[in-house]
């Protein structure tokens, strides 16, 4: 695969995408979000690849939001669309199969805070800045800044973060849940490597129903989101996996799983 703006490297089974526009602060250009559909949906695909860490080239930005000389020449039809599209895009994050951790190195603003929220979960380094600061520019987030926000931290904390445009730094995003864990940012490109190994080490079709599981608590009632969780623990109960996990742990050995 090959990309203009983004590096994709591989530590055994898990791959690293940096988003590589370093001279404009990782901002996203379109180009730079088509790259992103692509390869979330070949390493969707790839058997070599059991979890993916996203983060920013460089030692300023993890992404500081929609390009926004792009952004300026937009006008009501073509703003629609490129909202679409970047939320179709963050989307396919999201619902991805295998685990998406985002290693958040700097400043995640707009756009950038969007893509981080996009990933199962985040760390960031002491450096991260997080900030959805499009009332500044006269528009709103629109790719799920609006929607993810409010149902990743507290209602009024989105609602104050959205209407302010203020930014936080990684202390505060850790304090009201918006980031996992925060690093030294030397540390936390291989912090965040090391739980993407440990993830991918376990029953790869258990972590995507987790990943399926836990993300249907976003759409649908308690009740209905337990019987999808019986389905699909049923589901498990039907794989190799499941035998070789279950019968390893009595057997007192680690389990060697095959994803079938
Ligand atoms: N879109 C396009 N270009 C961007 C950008 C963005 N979102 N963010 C930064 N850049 C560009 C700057 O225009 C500048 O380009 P230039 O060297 O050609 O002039 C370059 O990246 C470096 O940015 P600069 O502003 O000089 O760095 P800084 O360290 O002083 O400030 C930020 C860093 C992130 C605080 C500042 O760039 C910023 O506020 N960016 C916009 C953030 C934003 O509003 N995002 C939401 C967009 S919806």
């Amino acid at each position: 695969m090959e990309f203009k703006n983004l590096i994709l490297e591989k530590v055994e089974n898990v791959a690293i995408v940096k988003i590589n526009r370093i001279e404009k602060m990782n901002a996203l250009n379109s180009e730079t979000i088509d790259e992103l559909e692509i390869i979330f949906t070949e390493l969707n695909k790839d058997e070599n690849v059991d979890a993916i860490v996203l983060t920013g080239n460089g030692e300023k930005a993890f992404v500081a939001g929609a390009d926004i000389k792009e952004l300026n020449k937009m006008d009501v039809i073509s703003g629609q669309i490129m909202s679409e599209k970047g939320q179709k895009v963050f989307s396919l994050i999201e619902n991805l199969s295998k685990p998406v951790i985002a290693a958040v190195n700097g400043y995640a603003l707009g756009g950038g805070c969007e893509l981080a929220m996009s990933c199962h979960f985040r760390y960031a380094s002491e450096n991260a800045v997080f900030g959805q600061p499009e009332v500044n520019l006269g528009i709103i987030p629109g790719y799920g800044g609006t929607q993810r926000m409010a149902r990743l931290i507290n209602h009024g904390r989105a609602m104050e973060f959205i209407l302010t445009g203020d930014m936080i730094k990684s202390d505060e995003a850790l304090r009201i849940g918006l980031v996992n864990k925060v690093f030294p940012k030397e540390e936390l490109l291989e912090q965040t490597i090391k739980t993407a190994k440990k993830i991918a080490s376990k029953g790869q079709i258990a972590v995507t129903m987790s990943i399926k599981a836990v993300n249907a608590t976003k759409e649908i009632s308690l009740e209905d989101g337990l019987k999808y969780e019986a389905s699909l623990f049923g589901l498990c109960c039907g794989t190799q996996d499941f035998m070789e996990g279950t019968t390893a742990f009595l057997e007192k050995r680690e389990a060697k799983f095959v994803k079938r």
